[in-house]
C-alpha cells in the first residue's frame, strides 16, 4: 500500500498543526518531522517539544526522521514525547544494531536512513531489524532538492532483497518526489513517501497531497 508522509520541513511553522491536518484531510497517513542537529547535516529544525505538540494535533504515525549525532542520546526523548517511528542515519551510527533495538525498547518503530553515497548492502545485517528502511533521494538538510535518480535502483534492491530473504519492512523514500518523480519510486517499489515543497508550498496542502497521492496511486495501477 502507497502511503504519503508529508515533511513538515517545507510547512509554515507559525501554523504547524493546520497545516498538517489539512494535509492528513487530503489523505497523508503518517507525518514525517525532520530533525537536524547543525552537525550531521548543515541546518537545525525541530526537537521534542515540537513533537508533543504535534501529537496533540493530529493522529497518523509521527514519523521522526533524526538527521543528528550520537542519536542515542535523544531516543528516549523522542519517544515519551509521542514519536510512533524513529529511524536514524546509517553513516552517524557506529553500532547500528543497539541504536535500533534502543528505538524498539522505547516501543517506537525502529527505521534506518541511507544517504545518496551509502550503500544498500551496508544494511544487509541490520534489516531484520527494521520496520522501515528511508532511502534518502537528496542529500539530507534542506527541502525543496532535485531528485538523484540513483536512488531507483537503491529502493529495487531493497524491494528485491525483501522478497529473497522473506523480510516485511516497508520502503521509504525521501526528497525531491513530486508530480514528476513519484511514478517512478513508485514503480521501482517505494511505499512510504514523503514530500515535504510539493505539499506545502503551493498554499494548499490538502489538494496538493490529494493529487499527488492520485499520481502515486495510479502509477501502482
Ligand atoms: C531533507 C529532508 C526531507 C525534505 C524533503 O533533509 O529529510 O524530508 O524535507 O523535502 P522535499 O520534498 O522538498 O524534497
Ligand atoms: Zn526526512
Amino acid at each position: 500500500m502507497v502511503e504519503l508522509a508529508p515533511s513538515i520541513l517545507s510547512a509554515d511553522f507559525a501554523r504547524l498543526g493546520a497545516q498538517a491536518q489539512a494535509a492528513i484531510a487530503g489523505g497523508a497517513t503518517v507525518l514525517h518531522l525532520d530533525v537536524m542537529d547543525g552537525h550531521f547535516v548543515p541546518n537545525i529544525t525541530i526537537g521534542p517539544p515540537v513533537v508533543t505538540s504535534l501529537r496533540k494535533a493530529v493522529n497518523v504515525p509521527l514519523d521522526c526522521h533524526l538527521m543528528i549525532e550520537r542519536p542515542d542520546e535523544l531516543i528516549p526523548a523522542f519517544a515519551e514525547a509521542g514519536a510512533d517511528w524513529i529511524s536514524v542515519h546509517q553513516e552517524v551510527c557506529v553500532h547500528l544494531d543497539r541504536t535500533l533495538r534502543l528505538i524498539a525498547s522505547h516501543g517506537c518503530k525502529p527505521g534506518v536512513v541511507i544517504n545518496p553515497a551509502t550503500p544498500v548492502h551496508f544494511l544487509d545485517e541490520v534489516l531484520p531489524l527494521v520496520h522501515h528502511v528511508l532511502v534518502m533521494s537528496v542529500n539530507p538538510g534542506f527541502g525543496g532538492q532535485t531528485f538523484i535518480p540513483s536512488s531507483l535502483k537503491k529502493i529495487e534492491t531493497l524491494s528485491r532483497l525483501r522478497e529473497s530473504r522473506r523480510l516485511d519492512f516497508r520502503i521509504e523514500v525521501d526528497g525531491g518526489i513530486h508530480q514528476d518523480t513519484v511514478a517512478d519510486v513508485v514503480r521501482a517499489g517505494a511505499e512510504i513517501l514523503v514530500t515535504g515543497s510539493a505539499i506545502f508550498e503551493h498554499g494548499n496542502p490538502r489538494e496538493s497531497a490529494r493529487q499527488l497521492l492520485r499520481s502515486a496511486l495510479e502509477a501502482t495501477g
